[in-house]
């Protein structure tokens, strides 16, 4: 047994201060530091100093980690031109990213807090230091390929990755299912990948309408994916068209990454079906994707996530850097309440979407926790999550399953 003492504690859903928190693997107690060592004289007490504050470790619910070694391989500015860049150095830059590389991505999002991620893997070179990671890991076995001449080679591909990840299921490893997106995965692939996840209980995660060329394309089957299909692809027809797509997820709840080119009725289904948004703002921002208006989401009630995407659209996995970033892309909302929402987008919102029992400081949750400094006393308790966000850059510890990290 542990106790933790900080001076504030966010649950997320409120600030306390003046509790302690009593853990085993899971959240046992919390109440005054007194009565707590009393309750448990044998705990190991980590007591933290001044203006240290608990909260939920985080989730980065959406991260490309072979994709770990780009620095500025690929190009921005433009979703067309950067999807261009991926198809021309992938080959050199998945080799690149060999295990220290992998640990490396694991060990930067571990400092900051993160104690659980969502691991979208094309290839599965990443399947078993994902599976040896300190943290809680969904490990999404991607499909990809919109040519049904090479449907059953890539289907079977697919289903031998995730065989391989169902090998190496366990309490903080639990396969799951990605389909690339809409125009990328024929839809006999994507009818056949979620009847498999139906069927084994597997979360979906899938791009969806992360560009403007995205949505002309499903569409009107013109703009700027025309000549990229024509040239790469030989293809004049789009894959899918968006609503055929949205609605073979009907009676899931999956993940939908982006969706800053969502129309109104593609919104409303996904409310309706309970799906949740991923929000990615400096991947949207670098690939010239726009900003996803996060207020209509709220407004709809749809469960919404921030995470950062991989290092092939950012320049870091921290979270601490994402939500600072989305508090400037958002320039009209409260920053003060946008800094709860975000941190509720990477704790409680994002266990519930990945159905993780953690992301919250409650009796019976695991004991995925966080502990960060701020930098001087506070008037105004409700100021915290914003100066959280705005100060830290990593983290003085964390736990997971109540086993502390330095
Ligand atoms: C495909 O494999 O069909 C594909 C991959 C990337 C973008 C579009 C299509
Ligand atoms: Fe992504």
């Amino acid at each position: 047994m542990k106790i933790v003492k900080t001076k504030y504690i966010l649950t997320p859903d409120k600030i306390i201060s003046d509790r302690a928190v009593a853990f085993d693997e899971k959240i046992v107690d919390i109440d005054e530091f007194e009565i707590l060592k009393e309750k448990y004289p044998d705990a190991k007490i980590v007591e933290y100093e001044n203006n240290s504050c608990l909260l939920p470790g985080f989730i980065n619910s959406h991260v490309h980690l072979e994709f770990s070694a780009n620095k500025a391989s690929l190009s921005y500015g433009d979703f067309i031109i950067w999807l261009n860049s991926v198809i021309k150095k992938r080959e050199e830059l998945i080799p690149k990213c060999d295990e220290d590389c992998l640990k490396n991505a694991i060990d930067t999002m571990l400092k900051s807090g993160i104690t659980s991620f969502g691991a979208v893997s094309s290839y599965g070179y990443d399947m078993n230091v994902c599976s040896q990671a300190p943290q809680r890991v969904v490990y999404f076995n991607e499909i990809i390929g919109s040519n049904p001449a090479a449907a059953d080679v890539l289907y079977n591909d697919f289903i031998q990755r995730v065989k391989e990840s169902i090998k190496l299921k366990d309490e903080k490893f639990i396969p799951a299912i990605a389909i690339h997106s809409p125009y990328s995965v024929h839809r006999v692939l994507v009818e056949k990948a979620i009847e498999f996840a139906k069927k084994n209980s597997f979360l979906i995660s899938t791009h969806f309408m992360e560009s403007r060329a995205e949505r002309e394309w499903l569409d009107k089957a013109t703009g700027d994916f025309k000549a990229f299909f024509e040239d790469f692809l030989n293809q004049s027809i789009p894959a899918n068209r968006a609503l055929d797509f949205l609605e073979m997820f009907n009676g899931t709840n999956s993940l939908f990454v982006h969706t800053v080119w969502c129309n109104e009725k593609e919104l409303e289904i996904i409310e309706k079906n309970r799906h949740s948004i991923i929000h990615c703002p400096v991947s949207n921002r670098l690939l010239g994707n726009g900003a996803l208006d996060i207020g209509k989401i709220k407004y709809l009630g749809i469960n919404f996530l921030t995470a950062t995407d991989g290092l092939s659209s950012n320049y870091s996995l921290n979270l601490y850097e994402e939500l600072k970033s989305a508090l400037f892309v958002h320039y009209y909302i409260d920053p003060n309440v946008l800094a709860m929402d975000l941190i509720r987008s990477v704790t409680k919102n994002a266990a519930a979407a990945l159905k993780l029992n953690c992301g919250e400081i409650e009796i019976g949750k695991y004991a995925d926790l966080q502990i960060v400094e701020l930098p001087e006393d506070l008037d105004n308790l409700n100021e915290i999550p914003l100066n959280i966000i705005l100060h830290t850059k990593k983290v003085k510890n964390v736990f997971i399953s109540g086993e502390m990290y330095e």
